[in-house]
């Protein structure tokens, strides 16, 4: 996704909290650095420098840090502009996050496979990587071609609102979803903007991360389905939430 198109929109679009404990909690529990992957405009990363961490955070999108950056003093984080596949780092980091499902937004194997191992070796010996996905079962009910508002806020202008519509659909045999997501500020009752951008995310199966983890020198340590630490379950839970330790079992 082209997130320089709509970086001014994220944070008012973008209302989800419920990661923010756990992701805290695993970051304190290591005693070296931290590195932020597709960290965007900071969500996450304002969470962990109010508590004291001080992330190195990693992005594609210079918007998406532009505002990272505004958010967070330049003594409270370290910013990188940089592709996940290419890290510019050897060995570096205790713990590696990467929220909000980001992962799915690389869309060929290829993609993946080169991510991995490029996390892999910006990681210590035995260091962390926490890697979220979506659950396909889970995602695939809200996949539909039909546009459909997904979510609705006050235009950050001050003027009108603006609703934020999705139509998409899955390709199986890619195992991915393609389609366009559209803001459309609506101020007394007249379209006073509208941007649409084409989305494209896939949905990696669990047998899946778990080969190419291993394949790229992980071993992983845990699965869970949801951030309140619950057991992994193919048919319910929203998300994979994979605890990876660098290097083999
Ligand atoms: C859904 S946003 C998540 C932002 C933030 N982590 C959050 O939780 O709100 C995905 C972010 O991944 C970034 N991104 C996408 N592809 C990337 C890549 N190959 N390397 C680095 N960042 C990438 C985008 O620029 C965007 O900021």
């Amino acid at each position: 996704m082209d997130y320089s198109r709509f970086a001014h929109l994220y944070d008012s679009c973008v209302n989800f909290d419920a990661d923010l404990p756990f992701f805290v909690e695993e970051c304190l529990a290591v005693s070296g650095s931290v590195l932020e992957l597709m960290a965007g405009t900071g969500r996450v990363t304002a969470e962990l420098v109010k508590c004291g961490l001080r992330p190195t955070c990693v992005d594609s999108s210079r918007d998406m840090l532009a505002r990272l950056a505004n958010k967070t003093t330049a003594e409270s984080r370290h910013i990188v502009c940089a592709d996940v596949r290419n890290l510019p780092f050897s060995h570096a980091f205790s713990i590696a996050i990467l929220p909000f499902n980001s992962f799915c937004e690389l869309v060929s194997e290829e993609a993946r496979h080169t991510a991995l191992n490029s996390v892999r070796a910006a990681l210590a010996p035995r260091g962390r990587f926490i890697c979220t996905l979506h659950n396909p079962a889970f995602r695939l009910k809200s996949v539909t071609p039909q546009p459909h508002v997904v979510t609705r806020f006050p235009s950050p202008s001050g003027c009108g609102e603006v609703l934020v519509s999705v139509a998409s659909e899955y390709d199986a045999d890619r195992g991915v979803v393609s389609g366009t997501q559209t803001f459309t500020t609506i101020h007394d009752g007249e379209v006073v903007d509208e941007i649409s951008v084409p989305v494209e995310f896939c949905l990696p199966s669990q047998a899946w991360f778990a080969e190419a983890a291993r394949a790229n020198g992980f071993t992983v340590e845990a699965l869970f389905g949801d951030y309140d630490r619950s057991e992994y379950n193919p048919e319910s839970s929203p998300y994979f939430i994979w605890c990876l330790k660098e290097g083999a079992a």
